[in-house]
């Protein structure tokens, strides 16, 4: 079934193994995709990826993490991603841009620029702090109602920008740490006006950001890539998040993507689980495509340590998700999708290390599989 097409709204892809996104510092310092970027995506697209979530980019200047992050905020970055466009299709592979807004956990890059990140509520308790995501703290301020107004119109632009520049799609990342995610969560949006408080005014963002590009593009396909439970007590439930996707589901959005929430501190209370060695360690999400598929009527893709055909094979024929995504697998391995389309089944040779992410997050070095690079030292976990 992975090598199967598929088709999400009018896209037709040639196969059901995605690449999730993966933010990796490799555009040019204004934000403009780089030569590298485009050479970095191309290889999975060459690899046998049937469509790449790639560039995870900024549509706002509060939502930039890095210096290298890619942007989608300006006209001038369209022949940039025009050019990833036509790279990933020279392979007949889909290209979809992911847009993310990191919220408080932009703040050690904003602090760097002079500027207090934007966060649904400033919580003066700082037991959250313990976050894996510490690594990115710095100050950060409740973003106000005019300022989520404008946020949500630069959605919209980003998308026709998209749409123009030859992109097939865009992800919006309301997954992980990411300021949908931080919206919400019971745990972090403490906010009593249209934008807090119920379930309904926590998503209030997330449907007003779809409506938006809606309006501007009615056809376009956008998918959403959404954290159903938080990986700490007191976060989003899984009942909770899953009457978030069902409701999100119904109202405009092409495909549902699901993961977790916001991260514990570990980790293992994150969406990047380490130790991934036997099939019961794989598809760690799985319980939540599956839960989705049976109430949303919309594609549902399945990402988070799915690591050997067989599993994949397994989801997809037990209709636990449509499509099945992986990222570090490809960061450690650019063909595995080839390999098992020629008959060698082995499973992906990635570990699950972490250090890819550490070097990213931690030194905003452009991302790199650090098993491949063994002469480079080993960063500390923590
Ligand atoms: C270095 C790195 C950067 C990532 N950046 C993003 C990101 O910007 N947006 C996102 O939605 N997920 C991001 N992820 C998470 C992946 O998309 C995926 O959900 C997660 O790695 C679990 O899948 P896997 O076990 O196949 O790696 C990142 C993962 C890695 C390893």
């Amino acid at each position: 079934m992975l090598f199967s097409p598929g088709i999400i709204k009018n896209l037709k892809v040639k196969n059901r193994a995605f690449m999730s996104a993966a933010s990796e510092h490799k555009a040019d310092e204004n934000g403009t995709v780089s030569r590298e970027q485009i050479a970095f995506y191309e290889k999975f697209a060459a690899g046998g990826a049937g469509l790449i979530i790639s560039i995870a980019c900024n549509v706002h200047s509060t939502g930039k993490s890095g210096p290298r992050q890619a942007s989608i905020e300006s006209d001038e970055n369209i022949t940039g991603i025009s050019k990833l466009a036509e790279a990933l299709h020279r392979h007949e592979c889909c290209a979809v841009i992911q847009f993310c807004h990191s919220g408080r956990w932009n703040a050690r890059y904003q602090a760097s620029v002079g500027r207090k990140a934007v966060a649904p509520s400033y919580i003066p308790d700082t037991s959250y702090d313990q976050s894996i995501m510490k690594i990115a703290a710095g100050p950060y301020r409740e973003i106000t109602g005019d300022e989520i107004r404008d946020l949500i119109n630069h959605y919209a632009d980003g998308a026709v920008r998209a749409k123009e520049s030859g992109i097939d799609a865009v992800q919006i990342h309301a997954a992980h740490d990411s300021l949908l995610s931080q919206f919400l969560s019971p745990a972090v949006n403490h906010r009593t006006d249209e934008w807090g408080g119920t379930p309904e005014n926590r998503m209030k963002l997330h449907k007003s950001i779809i409506s938006a590009i809606r309006e501007k593009l009615p056809d376009f396909p956008v998918f959403l890539k959404l954290g159903i439970q938080d990986g700490f007590e007191g976060g989003l439930t899984f009942e909770e998040g899953l009457e978030a996707a069902a409701a999100l589901s119904r109202c405009g959005f092409d495909a549902i993507e699901t993961s977790q929430g916001l991260s514990g501190n570990s980790f293992n209370d994150s969406s990047l689980k380490q130790g991934i060695n036997n099939a019961e360690k794989e598809a760690y999400y799985r319980k939540f495509s599956s839960a989705l598929k049976k109430v949303s009527g919309i594609p549902v893709i399945l990402s988070g340590g799915i690591r050997s055909l067989t599993m994949s094979e397994d989801i997809l024929q037990k209709e636990d998700a449509d499509f099945v995504s992986f990222c570090r697998p490809w960061i450690c391995e650019s063909d595995f999708i080839n390999k098992w389309q020629r008959g060698e089944s082995e499973k992906s040779e990635c570990t699950s290390c972490n250090q890819c992410v550490m070097r990213t997050a931690r030194l905003g070095e452009s991302l790199r599989c650090w098993l491949r690079d063994p002469e480079v030292g080993a960063m500390p976990m923590t």
